[in-house]
């Protein structure tokens, strides 16, 4: 079966799908954007599993439960601060999409949505950090695998009319 991929604009802790991807840092210990946001509407009990995981390298992923989210998990992941582009940004980069997928299929995960990992604080340009979502992603569910809908969850009408371009989607 085809997998579907879809961008919408929306606060990503809301949505009820079976894992929700988190742009952590490498302490998993919470943060800003929209690591704090998942914290927040998680509870603390999401902290105090993040506490037992010993951090995240660049381009890995870790999975939790969700706790209070309508997400039944999280798949935490570690995106590269933007360097110019010099210092591997975009395999990093690609690193973070292709092991939370792999996490997700690992788990039998069929709905999945991704923030635009890396384009807030850590300052990845959003069109080149959404060609190599969108590739990368693309690339992954050719095979077979349990994920039926990887959602672009993009939280500014800028950022999704980004995706919109690249899916082809009409978005009016
Ligand atoms: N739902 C969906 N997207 C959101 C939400 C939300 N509730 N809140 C923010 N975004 P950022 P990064 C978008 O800065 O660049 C944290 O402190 C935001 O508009 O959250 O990977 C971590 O602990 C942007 O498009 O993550 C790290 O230290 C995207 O999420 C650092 O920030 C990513 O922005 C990671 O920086």
């Amino acid at each position: 079966m085809a997998v579907k991929l879809t961008a919408i604009q929306a606060d990503i802790t809301a949505l009820a799908v079976d894992a929700i991807v988190n742009a952590a840092n490498g302490s998993l210990l919470g943060g800003g954007g929209v690591d704090g946001a998942i914290h927040r509407a998680a509870g603390p009990e999401l902290l105090r599993e993040c506490r037992t995981l010993g951090g995240c390298e660049i381009g890995d992923a870790k999975l939790t439960g969700g706790y209070r989210l309508p997400a039944r998990y999280v798949i935490h992941t570690v995106g590269p601060v933007w360097r110019g582009g010099v210092r591997n940004e975009p395999e990093r980069l690609a690193s973070c999409y292709r092991r939370s997928l792999e996490i997700a299929a690992e788990h039998g995960i069929r709905t999945l949505a991704f923030p635009c990992i890396a384009t807030g604080i850590y300052g990845y340009p959003v069109e080149l950090a959404a060609e190599v979502a969108y590739r990368t992603v693309s690339a992954m569910v050719v095979r077979p695998i349990s994920i039926e809908e990887v959602i672009f969850c993009c939280f500014s009408a800028d950022d999704l009319a980004v995706y919109a371009r690249l899916l082809s989607l009409d978005t009016k």
